[in-house]
């Protein structure tokens, strides 16, 4: 596959994409799911806007355009009122291979992507959020040097 930047006239290739991730969500966590369609319909908007104020849009694609795989990430500023570090970030929001072309190194060509953008932007680190029983996420994150610094924590009510 080839990694491309594609403009926001693509976006609706992501949907399979998102679907996938979707599947995947409903399938780690037992927490009520909304139907796929307004998952897709909300999740639209966050990447029309992500790519609108110049985030990072990066699609895995075959030589024919069909799209395996995808990252979406964007530039932030640290916000601690403690720490100075990190002083401003790429936060990956989100990154989908589609299933039956996982464990071939699509994602870590992504993450390869990603990281190089970062540097080019001269930020002081990499972010990104996954759900705790994300385990397969959470080694190949791992495997690709994050560590957990910041840990969210909820108490339902
Ligand atoms: C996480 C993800 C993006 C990794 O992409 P990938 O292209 O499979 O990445 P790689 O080929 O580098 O392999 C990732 C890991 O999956 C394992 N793997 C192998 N075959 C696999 C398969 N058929 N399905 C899933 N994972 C497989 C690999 O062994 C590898 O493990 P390691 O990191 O411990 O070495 C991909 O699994 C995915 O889309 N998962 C669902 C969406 C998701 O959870 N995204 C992260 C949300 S924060």
């Amino acid at each position: 596959v080839k990694i491309t930047r594609p403009d926001a006239s693509r976006i609706d290739d992501v949907k399979p994409l998102w679907l996938a991730l979707y599947a995947h969500h409903s399938s780690i966590a037992d927490w009520p799911v909304r139907t796929p369609e307004e998952s897709w319909e909300k999740r639209r908007r966050v990447y029309a806007d992500v790519v609108d104020e110049g985030g990072i849009l990066l699609f895995a694609e075959e030589d024919d355009g069909t799209v395996v795989g995808l990252a979406l990430a964007e530039q932030e500023d640290g916000g601690s009122p403690t720490w100075s570090y990190p002083k401003d970030f790429v936060a990956i929001i989100d990154l989908i291979v589609l299933p039956e072309h996982r464990g071939k190194g699509v994602g870590e060509q992504l993450m390869a992507e990603v990281e190089e953008e970062a540097r080019r932007r001269g930020v002081a680190a990499l972010d990104l959020m996954v759900v705790n029983t994300n385990d397969v996420a959470i080694r190949f994150y791992e495997r690709l040097g994050f560590r957990t610094d910041l840990r969210t924590m909820r108490k339902p009510l």
